[in-house]
């Protein structure tokens, strides 16, 4: 195979961000693209150069010419969606959040067993970043030494006043929370990218709280839904990572995350942040005062990154290259999400389910 063929499910908006990745010359093109509404699949099939569209999601998944699909609809539809994709035999990028609960991501791992079928998230867009790499690599090396403590703190800015979002958005049932289950998936799969095997979160302490109108005049759209977590992730080996991201509050947008070990601490952010100074990395040696170095960081275009899971599906099936997030991860990001809810709902620390 030279060529992997998908057929994208969902034409709303994220999937007019990812048509570049059908048409750019990397081994993946789009052959039909599917929504209810059929003016949005016609658009998105215009620019990923898809010649067929459909209102029936099922049709893609029994198409002859469709070896993978990709997957960009509300969250509540991404479990029916796998499953039906993977008994077809198609492989599957799946939009973010990649299942509703830790027990539907077991239902997807018992369905890909056995299949030689791939399957990505697409929380892995921001794992292309050049911080990620670099941190990955320098905490591989022990170049920290012993990681003791993160501290990864977002803060996103609201959304413009009088902006609406489609109903989904504001029903747990459909979406499986708010912000922490828009956010939270890149904020865990970025962790779980980062620090490998030393990701393995046991108990989760947190709280979470829902979006609030700021002024009269500024109205979150979506105030049924957390927007809003604070936890404290407990790691086997200690590990503790403070994990807080707010969105829509008195004060100014923040990214910053902040890794400290016994032989170094590293600063850096997630999301290609082209005015950010780069990397910090800071270590005291000898008798010396404080020594902080600016590392050099390239950040991706944001064009790339967004449509970086496409590209790693493609690679892993036309290549064999690794995935750099699977169900097997999912597994855990999903049990840090149910622990983090279930911790705030009954104000205890809660273990994750493995
Ligand atoms: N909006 C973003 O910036 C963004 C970014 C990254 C990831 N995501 C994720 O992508 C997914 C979709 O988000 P969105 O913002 O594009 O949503 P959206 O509501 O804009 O688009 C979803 C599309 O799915 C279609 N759809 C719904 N049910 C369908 C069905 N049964 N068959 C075919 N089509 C159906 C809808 O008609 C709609 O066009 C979500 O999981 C979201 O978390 C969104």
């Amino acid at each position: 195979m030279k060529t992997v063929r998908y057929g994208v499910i969902g034409a709303g908006v994220i999937a007019n961000y990812m048509t570049r990745a059908f048409t750019e010359g990397r081994g993946s093109v789009a052959t039909v693209v599917a929504d209810l509404n059929l003016e949005a699949a016609r658009k998105v099939a215009t620019a990923s150069g898809a010649p067929r569209v459909t209102t029936d999601w099922q049709e893609v998944i029994a198409a002859a010419d469709v070896d993978a699909v990709y997957l960009a609809t509300p969250p509540f539809l991404h479990k029916p969606m796998t499953l039906a994709a993977l008994k077809a035999g198609k492989h599957v990028c799946c939009e973010k959040p990649f299942m509703l609960t830790q027990g539907e991501v077991r239902d997807v791992i018992a369905a890909q067993r056995g299949t030689g079928l791939h399957v990505n998230c697409a929380s892995s867009r921001y794992n292309c970043a050049g911080t990620a790499q670099k941190a990955k690599q320098m905490i591989a090396a022990g170049e920290l030494g012993h990681l003791y403590h993160i501290s990864y703190t977002q803060v996103n800015p609201p959304t413009k006043p009088g902006a609406t979002l489609p109903d989904w958005r504001n029903d747990p049932a459909r979406n499986g929370g708010g912000i922490s289950f828009d956010w939270g998936p890149y904020d865990l799969d970025w962790l779980s990218f980062v620090l490998g095997d030393l990701f393995r979160p046991q108990l989760v302490f947190g709280t979470v709280g829902n979006y609030f109108p700021l002024t009269a005049e500024r109205v979150p759209p979506c105030l049924g839904v957390d927007g809003r977590y604070t936890a404290q992730i407990i790691c086997a080996d200690g590990l503790t990572i403070l994990w807080e991201r707010r969105a829509a509050e008195h004060g100014p947008a923040r990214h910053s995350i902040e890794f400290r070990g016994t032989k170094g601490g590293l600063d850096t952010y997630f999301m290609p942040m082209p005015e950010k100074p780069g990397m910090l990395h800071h270590a005291y040696v000898g008798t010396d005062e404080l020594k902080t170095t600016v590392l050099p960081d390239k950040p991706p275009a944001f064009e790339d990154a967004i449509i970086n899971p496409v590209r790693e599906l493609t690679a892993a099936i036309l290549e064999g290259q690794p995935l750099t997030n699977t169900p097997a991860e999912n597994l855990r990001i999903h049990g840090v999400l149910d622990a983090l809810h279930a911790s705030a709902r009954i104000r205890q620390a809660v273990r994750v389910a493995e």
